[in-house]
C-alpha cells in the first residue's frame, strides 16, 4: 500500500494503490483548497485548477499529467500536479496549496 506523506500537516497515510491524491486527502481532513477556493472548485473535475500540490518526492510513482493539467500547468514546474488528476501509484511527498509566485511588476 502506498503512504503518502503531507509535510505541512505532518501525517501520513496509507492509500490504495491507483488512489486519487485530493480524495485520499480530503478523507482525512488534509485541505485541498485555500480562500474562496474552497467553495468555488470544480469538485475534481479538472476544470478549475485550485487543486494544486507540488511533489516533493516521488513523481515517478503517479500517473503521467492528463491533457487538463496540461492545460493548467503548462507555466508551472513538472512536480506540480492538480491532485484531483493525479493517480497515487507508490510512496509520494506533497506539500499542499502549492500557489505561483505572483508575477513581478
Ligand atoms: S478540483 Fe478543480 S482542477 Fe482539481
Amino acid at each position: 500500500m502506498p503512504t503518502i506523506e503531507f509535510l505541512i500537516e505532518k501525517k501520513k497515510i496509507k492509500v490504495g494503490k491507483y488512489a486519487n491524491l485530493r480524495q485520499a486527502a480530503l478523507k482525512h481532513d488534509i485541505d485541498v483548497y485555500v480562500g474562496v477556493d474552497r467553495l468555488a472548485n470544480c469538485r475534481g473535475h479538472g476544470a478549475c485548477g485550485t487543486c494544486t500540490m507540488e511533489i516533493v518526492e516521488g513523481l515517478q510513482n503517479l500517473n503521467p499529467k492528463t491533457r487538463l493539467e496540461q492545460f493548467h500547468l503548462k507555466d508551472r514546474p513538472e512536480n506540480i500536479r492538480l491532485s484531483c488528476q493525479t493517480e497515487v501509484r507508490g510512496d509520494i511527498c506533497v506539500v499542499t496549496n502549492f500557489k505561483p509566485k505572483p508575477p513581478h511588476q
